[in-house]
């Protein structure tokens, strides 16, 4: 494996999500030097890198990934100099700094659009896709018609997304330059990599009613992120995640990413985003094994994440988030980061968090929850409606973080947060967490260094026991003679046999003498086989 692609599964990621991880000067959200005064908090984790949800100036209709300026800091989070800081104390620690790359589509208000908009002979009129009329049915995710009237030229743009996220033409060659320069302006500040955001869009194919996907995807991606200078950066794709699409963005040969997102197993336990269905973690199971498999065989780099910003806490979907939160919590989360490729961590999957309940609509604010709403509001009964955006809004996990019990959970001094807190927090918070016996946060710690010190877990191949049996995932891990036993037991208590044992190493019920025996639900243990 090319030497690039190796030092990766060195990695251990942190996912942030600015506006909620901890604010700094009393206005309720979240910001760069709230980020810079819990490095030490990461460090002690034992992550080694961060991604930075964006960051840039915005006029923040989806967040932020509604970008007015790539080379600057939205006002919210700082400015150029705190991010200066950030960037050099977080190398000083050993920490990386990713950030979110956003091109399928700018901000309304980007100069770009600006200009775009207000007249056809604009220079940056062909920056965007024009139509006298809607070229087509497409809907916007965030519901909606995705083509917008645009008065002063008289004619549609293309949104994907919301309405104030217009569609870049990625065919006009000045808009890739564009692009080029704004990597470079980070790579050349110090950043060491790029998520980057719906990039599979970045090339379409209107006649064959392809929103992504296009003919010229690839290349694309290669034109920016295969020149010579950038080969070292670490760069995560969010793109479609077939096998064959996987092999042409992320093979070595390739020139293009690092790696993509693999979301498939994320999609157990719902239909569509809003309804949820029985799940088993056997299906988990299955599909991470599937990709396993893929990946190894043909020297792929694999992400292993079950939660991000977009979705609903893996925990509350697939397990118990109750009585057993702490067993479901550590267990998953020894299935998923002893696997081969690199862990991502969402900010608060450390301490268990899980989804909220709230009786009304004021508790939300994601773009795409409230258009599911307006959308559905004539059709379907206000409590129907409330029960489906508590199971599916993104909402869930861009509540602020709760770092202790007290009122305001030590997130902020502001009287309210952006967002309201989780239903929750005063059960699930850091200080509540660290205070038990069974704490999250400290077998998340533990997790992480034994991956940090045994290469196998990193570089090792992996291989499924006993595939037949149900309601477990066992697999082992082995390096140069170096070999070690992942035994996870899911949903119901029950006996294994046949394994092989070893010295226990790291068990989430701190118990287990041996890797035969009956294991409790969500039960999960680590044996270290060397020399036997
Ligand atoms: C990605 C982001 C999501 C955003 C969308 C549009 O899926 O993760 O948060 O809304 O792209 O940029
Ligand atoms: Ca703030």
């Amino acid at each position: 494996m090319k030497k690039e692609f190796s030092d990766c599964y060195d990695l251990v990621v942190y996912q942030i999500y600015p506006r909620s991880f901890k604010d700094s000067n009393g206005d309720g959200i979240g910001d760069i030097n709230g980020i810079l005064s819990k490095l030490d908090y990461l460090k002690d984790l034992g992550v080694n890198a961060i991604w930075l949800c964006p960051i840039f100036k915005s006029p923040q209709c989806d967040n932020g990934y509604d970008i007015s300026d790539y080379r600057d800091i939205d006002p919210i989070y700082g400015t150029m100099a705190d991010f200066d800081r950030l960037l050099t104390v977080a190398h000083e620690k050993g920490i990386k700094v990713i950030m979110d790359f956003v091109a399928n589509h700018t901000s309304s208000e980007h100069e770009w659009f600006r200009r775009a908009r207000s007249s056809k002979s604009d220079p940056y009129h062909d920056y965007y896709y024009w139509a006298d009329k809607p070229l087509n049915d497409w809907r916007s995710e965030f519901g909606g018609s995705a083509w917008e009237y645009n008065e002063p030229t008289g004619e549609y743009y293309l949104h994907c997304f919301a309405v104030g996220q217009p569609d870049v033409n990625w065919n006009n060659p000045k808009v890739r330059e564009e692009f080029k320069s704004i990597v470079d302006f980070w790579v050349k500040k110090g950043v060491d990599g790029f998520r980057c955001d719906v990039l599979d869009h970045i090339s379409k194919d209107f006649e064959k009613g392809l929103r992504r996907n296009g003919p010229h995807l690839h290349e694309y991606i290669r034109e920016v992120f295969g020149r010579d200078h950038l080969l070292n950066l670490y760069t995560v794709g969010e793109a479609e995640t077939t096998e064959e699409s996987i092999l042409a963005t992320c093979g070595q040969d390739r020139r293009e990413l690092k790696s993509v997102f693999q979301f498939s197993h994320l999609m157990v336990g719902r239909k569509g985003r809003y309804t949820p269905v029985p799940c088993r973690m056997d299906e988990v199971k299955d599909i991470l094994e599937g990709w396993e498999r893929f990946t190894e065989e043909r020297d792929l780099l694999y992400v292993l994440l079950t939660d991000n910003h977009d979705r609903p806490w893996f925990l509350s979907r697939t397990g118990n988030d109750r009585e057993l939160r702490y067993e479901c919590a550590t267990c998953v989360a020894t299935m998923v980061y002893l696997l081969r490729g690199v862990p991502f961590i969402y900010e608060g999957q450390e301490i268990g968090c899980a989804n909220s309940h709230f009786d009304d609509l004021t508790a939300f604010n994601d773009v795409e929850c409230l258009g599911y709403y307006e959308e559905n509001k004539d059709k379907e009964s206000e409590e129907k409606l409330l029960a489906e955006i508590n199971f599916g809004s993104r909402d869930n996990s861009r509540r602020p973080f709760a770092w202790d019990g007290s009122p305001n959970h030590g997130f902020t001094t502001a009287a309210a947060p952006w967002l309201p807190y989780a239903s929750r927090s005063d059960e699930i918070n850091l200080e509540a967490d660290l205070a038990s016996e069974k704490s999250i946060w400290r077998y998340y710690r533990d997790l992480l260094a034994l991956r940090r010190e045994r290469v196998a877990f990193r570089q090792g191949s992996c291989r499924q026991l006993q595939p037949s049996k149900k309601d477990c995932y066992v697999y082992l891990r082995e390096y140069e003679g170096e070999r070690f036993l992942v035994v996870c037991n899911f949903e119901r208590e029950q006996r294994f046999t046949g394994l092989p044992e070893g010295r226990l190493l790291l068990s989430n019920l701190k118990r287990r003498a041996g890797a035969n025996g009956v294991y409790a639900p969500y039960e999960c243990a680590v044996y270290d086989l060397t020399n036997r």
